[in-house]
């Protein structure tokens, strides 16, 4: 069964510091090698500027996001789900509740870097209006720089819509 709150919803919030354990564990397991190291997360927890969120069931973390916010371009840095809980809606959960806060936080577009072969990432993010800003290669992988847009306003400085 899915987590849901008493609205219906899957409830996604903030994470305490002590699920610094967790949060790599989860990543690792989401990431393989490609994982930040626990002193990254260690920052995203205490550092301020961060905005991490979680989703749990019984205690237990089963999905992050790591969300830089800022008024002009928002920066989703992290969002994986649990192998076990993937395909039920959680990262839908995590997607629109980033989307959410960097419209809180005045961004007017939200950023986000892909594997050009996370093919399931590239679809949820297509399918929430994201379009490519930037092809790159990055130690050797094809990349996707992918921008949303939160609000009217004219395209981020470094405007690079021409290369995607
Ligand atoms: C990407 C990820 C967060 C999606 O999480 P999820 O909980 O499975 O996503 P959801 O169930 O909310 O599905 C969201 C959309 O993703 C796509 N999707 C999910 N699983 C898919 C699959 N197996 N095949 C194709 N598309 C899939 C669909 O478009 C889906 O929307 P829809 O089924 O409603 O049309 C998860 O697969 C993950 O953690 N992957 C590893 C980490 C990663 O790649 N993160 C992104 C780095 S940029």
């Amino acid at each position: 069964m899915t987590p849901v709150g008493p609205t219906g919803r899957v409830p996604v919030s903030d994470p305490l510091p002590s699920d610094l354990a967790e949060l790599v564990g989860l990543d690792r397991l989401c990431f393989g090698e490609r994982a930040w190291p626990a002193r990254a997360w260690w920052e995203v927890l205490h550092e301020p500027g961060w905005q991490p969120r979680v989703i749990r069931t019984r205690q237990v973390i089963i999905g992050a996001t790591v969300l830089l916010p800022a008024p002009s371009v928002a920066s989703l840095a992290s969002i994986a789900v649990h192998p076990a809980w993937r395909q039920r809606g959680l990262g839908w959960a995590l997607l629109d509740d980033a989307i959410r806060l960097a419209g809180q936080a005045g961004a007017r577009w939200l950023a986000l870097n892909v594997d050009q072969g996370q093919t399931v990432a590239l679809r949820m993010y297509r399918k929430r209006g994201f379009g490519a800003s930037l092809r790159y290669v990055e130690d050797g992988i094809p990349r996707l720089e992918m921008l949303r847009r939160l609000r009217r306003g004219t395209l981020p400085c470094y405007d690079v819509r021409r290369h995607g």
